[in-house]
């Protein structure tokens, strides 16, 4: 059984959207995954097809319905279905690649797109959803986020990123960001390549990187490498 994604969204006409191309809408084509956007406007129960209502409370913006929101996720995912449920958040856990990497190990995902000042914390509670933010900033809706998510998901099943892509080098598989890579001309703008890089001795390149990655790593992403050093 192929990864099978399931999105609802305000916004199905964005779909597949980017998914749709290079590596990750041919891993479609091949089978490896599946994609259905569901219109969260019709589980709406009125004919104007309401889905939200002011906050209990007071204060700006309004706030998605959970009644609606829970027969959208009943119909698209009955009781059996195995698949985590996840509502896209800024209020989110941060997505890493680990997160990634299980989900691309399941069943596939039933995904929430919001797109208010937010959703009734009720059907976050009763349907169990689990809150996923891409990074600490807001999007206008959760649709780009659940592409983003999609995206990093997919190019890791089996069969859609081929052998010459491979997964092992990449920043975040080894907790330290990517080391830099160059190719011809061997002079740019007098810019050298390295000349460890053409010196075909491969014990030193693989020494270069991992100093490059690490330094890489020192530099721009403190926080990744004070987990790095205190790994056991
Ligand atoms: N929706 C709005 N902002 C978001 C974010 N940063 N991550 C996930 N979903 C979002």
């Amino acid at each position: 059984m192929s990864f099978r994604a399931s999105v609802i969204t305000l916004f199905p006409d964005l779909f597949p959207g980017p998914l749709g191309a290079s590596v990750i809408g041919r891993g479609m084509e091949k089978g490896a995954w599946s994609l259905e956007a569901h219109f969260l406007r019709d589980y709406a129960s009125d004919k104007h097809r309401t889905v939200d209502d002011t906050p209990s409370g007071g204060g700006a913006g309004m706030v998605l319905r959970p009644d609606i929101l829970a027969a959208a996720l009943d119909d698209v995912a009955p009781a059996d279905d195995r698949r985590p449920k996840i509502l896209m958040s800024p209020r989110g856990k941060p997505l890493t690649q680990a997160r990634v990497r299980a989900l691309a190990e399941g069943p596939g995902a039933v995904i929430v797109c919001g797109r208010f000042e937010g959703i009734d914390q009720r059907v976050i509670e009763a349907r169990n959803l689990e809150e996923v933010s891409i990074g600490d900033y807001v999007l206008a809706g959760g649709e780009v986020a659940a592409m983003v998510l999609l995206e990093a998901v997919v190019r890791l099943l089996p069969g859609v990123l081929g052998a010459a892509e491979s997964h092992a080098d990449e920043s975040f598989e080894n907790g330290l960001l990517e080391y830099p890579q160059y190719t011809r001309p061997q002079i740019f703008e007098g810019r050298e390549i390295p000349e460890i890089l053409t010196s075909g001795d491969h014990g030193r390149i693989e020494r270069w990187r991992r100093e490059q990655s690490e330094a890489l790593t020192r530099q721009t992403r403190p926080d990744l490498w004070a987990r790095y050093t205190q790994k056991p």
